[in-house]
């Protein structure tokens, strides 16, 4: 695969943990350990490949309506994963950033985050970026309250004026978003940025997804001619 055919930013929805875990008999939090370990792998086949930001969606806006319990499950696993590879990422040159509300995550996770975005805010490898209490719609109206707040005119505000106010302004728009466990839609993902992202759907449940599904996404990225709707782009 030539390297001009990689895409810079792949994005993807974790779906099927609990499917998984379901289909073993096991408790729903056991199926999101394994997709912890999925998503370890996914960091490395990922850097391997050349994308240089690679995006997972952790926690949903509305995921906030599941029991209590696998809540503060999954809050102690994002805080666990990232205190445990802080440093494995660090080491391999990469930056781990996040992306959504923080107003409502415990303290504790909360400073996690932070530490862990100071120690690699310098790094210039494969940036790694997890939205947790992330929503597209939230977003939105995060952007547009800080345009209001900031006395844009109105009719100053532009499409561009959007994008400058998004949660990472900085980080180019996903050309690929893969989601995994046969579903087929982008439950408020990355809504502003994805207007044109290429989308990947495999029946694959997240913690089956290994290095040749990967593989394959990548390859079906790279037989795509984007359009954007203009001419098509060169890869
Ligand atoms: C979807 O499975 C997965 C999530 C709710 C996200 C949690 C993701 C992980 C724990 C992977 C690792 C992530 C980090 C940041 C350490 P589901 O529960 O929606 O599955 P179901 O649709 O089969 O019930």
């Amino acid at each position: 695969m030539s390297a001009g055919n990689i895409p810079k930013h792949v994005a993807v929805i974790m779906d099927g943990n609990g499917r998984w875990a379901r289909k073993r008999g096991l408790p729903r939090v056991l199926g999101h350990r394994k997709g912890v370990r999925v998503l370890e792998k996914t960091v490395e086949n990922a850097d391997a490949a050349g994308v240089k930001y690679l995006s997972v969606y952790a926690f949903s806006t509305e995921n906030w309506k599941r029991s209590e319990m696998e809540v503060a499950g999954l809050m102690i696993l994002f805080e666990r994963y990232i205190k445990k590879k802080v440093g494995p990422l660090k080491a391999r040159h990469g930056r781990i950033r996040f992306a959504g509300r923080r107003d409502r995550l415990p303290d504790s996770l909360i400073n996690t985050i932070e530490e862990a975005e100071e120690s690699t805010k310098n790094e210039p490898g494969i940036q790694l970026i997890i939205c947790v209490d992330y929503g597209g719609r939230q977003e939105i109206a995060d952007a547009v309250k800080k345009i209001i707040a900031s006395g844009t005119a109105p009719e100053a505000v532009t499409e561009e004026t959007l994008s400058a106010h998004m949660y990472l302004p900085d980080v180019p728009e996903p050309d690929l978003i893969i989601r995994t466990s046969g579903e087929e839609r982008l439950s408020n993902f990355w809504l502003w940025t994805a207007a044109y992202s290429e989308l990947f759907f495999t029946d694959a449940l997240w913690p089956d997804f290994g290095r040749e599904e990967f593989e394959a996404a990548l390859a079906s990225y790279a037989g795509r001619q984007r359009r954007k709707g203009g001419r098509i782009e060169e890869q």
